[in-house]
């Protein structure tokens, strides 16, 4: 990708997605690629953007921001901290709902800027990060950490699940997923409590290989 400056990214954002509802939280206003959208059937070579997984709502950031605005008592006064962003859905409804704290995080720059013009349009205010905490764990402590759609890679997975482990005593890790493999698999994955389950709606389905499903999964790190 080009090396663009900021402005010229959201200017590219919002020519090249849609502002849309047609989603499990239609709360939320979201910049997204969807059918409508030229870039839905563009190839690598003509996308401005590299792998723009911020401009799809993956059906586990769509449970767990469907759970976050269903149960806001427990995210109400909370610091958050939103692990892998993409469009900031579960950072922008973690903000509504009352965290006193929100970092939406993602390594991708475009996500950045996505995230901002998405909390814009939804009247939050979330602290953005591009940092990789992954790679060098948060200064900051955080009550809640969450993780919308982030297994789909069996290395990564483990990486996560490993990480995830080390948080202090007590921390609350929300996951969204929507039954992909790394995670069915994961180390993780016994300790986990099922907190919620939603049916995806048919756009979501349609678009992810007809997925049906994406549960809310609980764990509270104990030492
Ligand atoms: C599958 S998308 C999920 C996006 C969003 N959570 C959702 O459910 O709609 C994965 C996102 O994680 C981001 N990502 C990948 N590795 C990351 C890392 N080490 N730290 C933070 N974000 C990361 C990607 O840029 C991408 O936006």
């Amino acid at each position: 990708m080009l090396a663009l400056n900021k402005s010229f990214l959201r200017a590219l954002i919002i020519q090249h997605t849609k502002l849309c509802r047609n989603h499990l939280t239609p709360e939320l206003k979201l910049h997204l690629i969807t059918q409508e959208c030229h870039l839905w059937k563009a190839g690598v070579d003509n996308c401005p953007f590299e792998d723009p997984f911020w401009a799809f709502y993956w059906p586990g950031g769509q449970a767990l921001t469907r759970y976050i605005l269903d149960n806001p008592v427990l995210f109400k006064n909370r610091r958050v901290l939103d692990i892998g962003s993409g469009c900031g859905s579960a950072a922008i409804a973690s903000c509504l709902v009352g965290a006193s704290q929100v970092v939406a995080n993602d390594i991708d720059p475009a996500a950045s800027v996505a995230i901002e013009i998405n909390m814009e349009k939804n009247g939050a205010d979330v602290q953005i990060s591009t940092e990789n905490f992954l790679e060098n764990p948060p200064s900051e402590q955080y009550d809640t950490v969450l993780f919308g759609d982030m297994f789909y890679d069996p290395d990564f997975s483990h990486l996560i699940s490993h990480w995830v482990k080390k948080l202090p005593h007590k921390t609350t890790v929300f996951i969204g997923d929507p039954g992909r493999l790394p995670f069915l698999n994961h180390p993780l994955k016994s300790a986990l409590q099922k907190a919620a389950r939603y049916e995806l709606p048919i756009t979501c389905q349609l678009e992810n290989n007809g997925l049906t499903q994406a549960d809310v999964w609980k764990y509270i790190v104990s030492k």
